[in-house]
C-alpha cells in the first residue's frame, strides 16, 4: 500500500519492545511519529533511537507520541535497548516494534525491494490527531536522518492548524511566517494585527502570530 500526505494513517497491531500495541490505542489524542530503521545492533540506527530517546521532552512538550520498528525481534529490540542507552547515554522509553513478519512493513511501504529486499529504509511519518498523515520523509540506509528537523516541521505543522499562515525556508519558532496565498493582503491586515510587511504581492510576512 502507497500511503500519501493526507491519507489516514491505518491502524494495525504488533508486538513491540513494550508489549503489544494497537497503535490506534497508543497513539490516543496525540500527534505520533512512525519511523522505521534498517536494522537493530547497527551504528547509525543507534545514534538515531538514542538521540529521538533524547528529545524526550520536546516530543513531549508538542503532544507528540513516538514509536520506531525495525523487522527484528522482541528479544532482539529490548537487548539492543540496553546498548543505545549505554553508548547513547540515554533511556529509550518510546516502543520498537518487532515485525518479524513484515507486516507493518508493508502496510507503511517500509521496504524499498530496489534498496534492500530485507530490510526497512529510514522512514517517517507525522500522524496528526485526526490520525491523518502530514509528512513522509524516507533516507538510505546510510544516512541518518535529523531529528531536530523533524520538531521543527513538527513546530510548523501545529503552527499551520492554529493560524492562517505558512512556514517559509529553513523557518524555525519565534522566526517570521508566510501570509499564504489565500489570504488577500487586506484580510491579512485584519488578522495579524502586528503588521504585514509586502515584498512582492505575492511575497508577504507576518511576525509569528503566538508570540
Ligand atoms: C546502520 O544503522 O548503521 C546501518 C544499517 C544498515 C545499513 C547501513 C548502516
Amino acid at each position: 500500500m502507497s500511503i500519501k500526505l493526507g491519507d489516514t494513517a491505518p491502524n494495525f497491531q504488533a508486538e513491540s519492545s513494550l508489549g503489544h500495541i494497537d497503535f490506534y490505542n497508543y497513539l490516543g489524542d496525540s500527534w505520533g511519529i512512525l519511523f522505521s530503521h534498517p536494522a537493530d545492533y547497527t551504528p547509525v540506527c543507534t545514534t538515531e533511537l538514542g538521540f529521538t530517546s533524547k528529545l524526550k521532552s520536546e516530543f513531549e512538550s508538542r503532544g507528540t507520541k513516538v514509536i520506531a520498528l525495525s523487522v527484528d525481534g522482541v528479544e532482539d529490540h529490548q537487548n539492543w535497548i540496553k546498548d543505545i542507552n549505554e553508548t547513547q547515554n540515554t533511556e529509550v522509553q518510546f516502543p520498537i516494534i518487532a515485525d518479524k513478519d513484515r507486516k507493518v512493513s508493508e502496510l507503511y511501504d517500509f521496504i524499498h525491494p530496489n534498496a534492500s529486499t530485507t530490510l526497512t529504509v529510514r522512514s517517517l511519518l507525522i500522524i496528526d490527531p485526526d490520525k491523518k498523515v502530514r509528512l513522509i520523509i524516507t533516507y538510505p540506509a546510510s544516512t541518518g536522518r535529523n531529528f531536530n528537523e523533524i520538531i521543527r516541521v513538527l513546530d510548523s505543522l501545529q503552527l499551520v492548524d492554529s493560524h492562517k499562515i505558512a512556514t517559509p525556508v529553513n523557518w524555525k519558532n519565534g522566526d517570521d511566517v508566510i501570509v499564504p496565498p489565500t489570504v488577500s493582503t487586506e484580510e491579512a491586515r485584519k488578522i495579524f494585527p502586528k503588521g504585514v510587511t509586502e515584498i512582492k504581492s505575492y511575497l508577504r510576512y507576518t511576525p509569528q502570530p503566538n508570540t
